[in-house]
């Protein structure tokens, strides 16, 4: 409905809507508003109110379970989604994603993520999009409206400009009118306009002196006056931090309950005469009618009465990662890989595969297939070889391989008061999603115990995340036994904290041990409710790393091609901090540099959700990007090197080095940090500061090549026919740029205005035509405060990236 005519349904869940609200009392509403746990709304039988249950977000539904108990489909990281530069795509993504959560009983999504890649040190970029305003907005567009076709709501995050995680809870960015509209909102006013969400989440941070929970008049007066949205508005988790401002500031609802700024002290603010019922009103109405279009609210019809056709998630996980593959370089078409070649493939990472980022966006699929996997099927026996070569993660990390776990409750005198199966290492429990039979009254110690059967011989470090009191012990020997202490900054940081060693044992390879971690729960203060939250963690023995590097070099010597992939790790590529470099951890970059010294077909597989530096990049035959491929990247990935699929995607954002990069500063100073840049990030700084990124926006090859043969321009319709002159079929995306002719200091060289992704048969043409729409003609007048067309002539430019650009026309508007 926002910004569109109400349809007559519409207007029928609107008076169910009025009837209801108009049963409730003053604190009944207050309590809506205040959430009921971590992923809730509370039930109000009274008005025949369901239970409304949000969950993340944004490559998986994870379920009110954080756990590998209750698996869920993983797709590839959104910046891989944004790489398929295919807003159909990301809606068929969309629809796999609301039959997830119908499966898991959630009624609304808490993605997708549309903050820009503004600094490529930002932690949590693999969550977000693009560097670019309307790919972001396009490829969000499509996402909404497919997991809203389902049935199921959206919570497009986080408004606005949390574009990194330094300091995410107090940073106060100082950005520019112009580049606010031009650049950060840009993405959710399209969205708004083109899928009509049913909801937004208000970010951490504050913009210009306001938190975003509080924001009037970027949430009042922009968001819903100007753009017409009419969702309902939920914080962040805990961003909430006054009654009265987050009311003000058109805030429905804080999460997670029930200790918020809402509920009673929203009740005594009424009472008190310091707010309005009819505030408060205004907030539940916009839960109601979300709860009755998602299909939570007796009497109303909701938006999507019978779920769509059944889509299959895996095979759907599978298509994205391969079309998300960039191939950035292909030296004499190495790629794809010759039928029956041998091949050497190294980096742990292959067998180890980072499928997904860290942080909320963590989702536990019931398998994932790593590149070593996808190889090991796809190749002819025998044709494969698998060295280590370097492992980047050289640190602890979740137990996962080789772990056999379950979880013990106990209470104060020790009887067992519940089990739970724990198929890794981390304990995640919020609020009432505790084991059957448990509560947070009787709940003492949680036991988690095993067996933990080695891969490799050596001494083993064990650790712990988390605080409080810990007991671990390992083949019947207490290694540790005392407490951990909090820290105090981030409440989270028992989920996303690094874990501490507490025991080195000796192990043999294949030999069980018993392995057993104690904790005395105690709840973290600053939690809104109570959570169980802590982890045993492990750390195979160090290996010597030059032994490692040579194992790969002459496995890569005896092969006809060498397979390398290196990857970042969660300590590096995670919500809830932001990168110190852009470096490869560890040791990967002098693997790459050994193994194609000693093999001139040597192809890396780059397993990031955001950029690295390629420092050896001229020395390899080829290099590909897989971003986090989801839990089928490994099949996808050979589907990719053997030439079963082309790659297909292309640069969503500038991969450069650090040294060159722009903008880069992410640490606020005095709390502040300011977008100095205005309106110029990513390929836009790039080209105003005349520098070369190792690879440009936009960029990547297939297997086929492409001739541009035309390009029309009618009104704003551009018309764009190219051939595919090249051996196989293929799929290129036709990418469209607006340069103003006459020069302008005040805006970028050129920046995306269109794009289309066309295939065809060798020797075939195909056309694509694309709209180019208004706001690529426009910029925000700060002094009129309005939107203003900049009439004049301007160069329309087709190609395949920013800086490889074929045709050109140019028109006057
Ligand atoms: C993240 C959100 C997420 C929420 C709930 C927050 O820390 O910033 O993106 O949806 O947690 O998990």
């Amino acid at each position: 409905m926002a910004g569109k005519r109400p349809t007559p349904a519409d207007r029928a869940r609107e008076a169910v809507v009025e009837t209801a609200l108009g049963k409730l009392d003053l604190d009944a509403k207050t309590r809506l508003l205040a959430g009921r746990d971590m992923w809730a709304l509370p039930a109000l039988p009274e008005i025949g109110l369901g239970r409304l249950v949000m969950s993340d977000g944004p490559i998986g539904v994870r379920g009110v379970r954080w756990s590998a108990d209750d698996p869920s489909v993983a797709l590839p990281s959104p910046t891989a989604l944004a790489a398929t530069w295919d807003p159909e795509l990301a809606r068929r993504a969309g629809v796999l994603l609301a039959q997830e959560a119908r499966r898991k009983g959630v009624h609304v999504l808490l993605a997708p993520t549309v903050n820009l890649h503004r600094s490529p040190l930002g932690g949590r970029h693999f969550e977000a999009y693009s560097e670019d305003p309307y790919l972001t907005g396009r490829i969000g567009a499509g996402y909404v409206r497919g997991v809203q076709s389902g049935g199921v709501g959206t919570t497009v995050k986080h408004f606005v400009a949390n574009d990194a995680e330094t300091d995410r809870f107090t940073v106060d960015n100082l950005v520019g009118a112009r580049a606010l509209r031009e650049l950060y909102l840009a993405p959710f006013e399209h969205i708004v306009a083109e899928a009509a969400p049913w909801g937004i989440m208000t970010a951490y941070n504050t913009v210009n002196g306001t938190t975003m929970t509080e924001h009037r008049y970027l949430v009042n007066e922009v968001l819903r006056g100007e753009w017409g949205f009419d969702g309902f508005n939920v914080s962040d988790w805990t961003a909430a931090r006054s009654t009265l401002g987050a009311l003000r500031g058109g805030l429905d609802v804080a999460m997670p309950g029930p200790r918020t700024v809402y509920g009673e002290a929203l009740a005594a603010a009424v009472r008190g005469g310091d707010a309005t019922e009819a505030e408060v009103d205004e907030a539940v109405r916009n839960v109601l009618r979300l709860a009755a279009r998602v299909g939570v609210l007796d009497g109303a019809e909701p938006v999507v009465a019978a779920p769509p056709a059944e889509v299959d998630g895996p095979a759907l996980a599978r298509e994205i990662a391969r079309r998300a593959l960039v191939l950035v370089r292909n030296e004499d078409g190495i790629l794809p890989l010759r039928p029956g070649g041998t091949v050497a493939l190294s980096g742990a990472a292959a067998r180890d595969a980072r499928f997904l980022g860290g942080g909320s966006a963590t989702v536990f699929p019931d398998h994932v297939v790593c590149p070593l996997d996808g190889l090991t099927a796809a190749l002819p026996e025998g044709s494969l070889t698998y060295a280590v070569g370097a492992d980047p993660s050289g640190e602890l990390a979740v137990a996962t391989t080789g772990f056999e776990l379950r979880a013990i409750c106990r209470d104060s005198a020790g009887e067992v008061i519940g089990t739970a199966g724990s198929p890794s290492g981390q304990i995640q429990w919020m609020g009432d999603d505790l084991p059957d039979g448990v509560t947070h009254e009787t709940l003492h110690t949680v036991e988690l115990t095993g067996t933990f059967t080695p891969r490799e011989s050596g001494p083993h470090t064990f650790g712990i995340k988390g605080f409080g009191p810990f007991r671990l012990s390992v083949d019947g020997t207490t290694r540790f036994d005392g407490e951990q202490l909090a820290d105090e900054g981030d409440p989270f940081g028992g989920i996303f904290g690094a874990p501490v060693p507490r025991g080195e044992v000796e192990l043999t390879a294949g030999e069980p041990v018993e392995v057993s971690l104690t904790h005395v729960v105690t709840s973290p203060e600053r939690m809104p409710l109570k959570v169980v939250v802590f982890a045993l963690a492990h750390q195979e023995p160090p290996r010597d790393e030059d032994e490692l590097i040579a194992e790969a070099v002459a496995a890569a010597r005896a092969a006809e091609t060498a397979v390398v992939v290196v990857a970042t790790t969660d300590r590096v590529e995670s919500e809830g901090f932001d990168r110190t470099d852009l470096r490869l951890p560890g040791r990967q970059d002098d693997l790459v540099r050994a193994v194609a010294a000693a093999n001139p077909r040597t192809v890396v597989v780059v397993n990031s959700g955001s950029p690295v530096e390629l420092p050896w990049r001229d020395d390899v035959a080829a290099v590909l990007l897989s971003w986090f491929p989801g839990q089928e990247g490994g099949d996808a990935l050979a589907d990719v090197l053997t030439g079963a699929h082309e790659p297909g995607g292309r640069l969503p954002t500038t991969w450069g080095s650090l040294a060159d990069a722009p903008v880069t500063r992410v640490t606020p100073e005095n709390g502040e940090l300011p977008y100095t840049e205005g309106v110029f990030i990513g390929y836009r700084a790039w080209e105003k500061e005349r520098r070369t990124p190792a690879y440009p926006f936009g960029h990547g090859l297939g297997y086929t090549d492409w001739t541009y043969e035309t390009l029309e321009v009618t009104g704003t319709t551009a018309t764009v026919r190219v051939r595919n002159s090249g051996a196989r079929p293929g799929r290129e995306v036709v990418q469209l740029y607006v340069a103003p002719t006459a020069p302008d200091a005040e805006r970028p060289a050129r920046w995306l205005a269109g794009f289309a992704v066309v295939g065809a048969g060798p020797g075939e043409s195909a056309e694509a035509v694309v709209e180019l729409p208004p706001r690529a003609f426009e910029t925000w007048d700060e002094a009129a405060n309005s939107w203003s067309r900049v009439k004049g002539s301007y160069e329309i430019a087709a190609g395949r990236s920013v800086s490889d650009r074929r045709l050109r026309t140019t028109i006057t508007v």
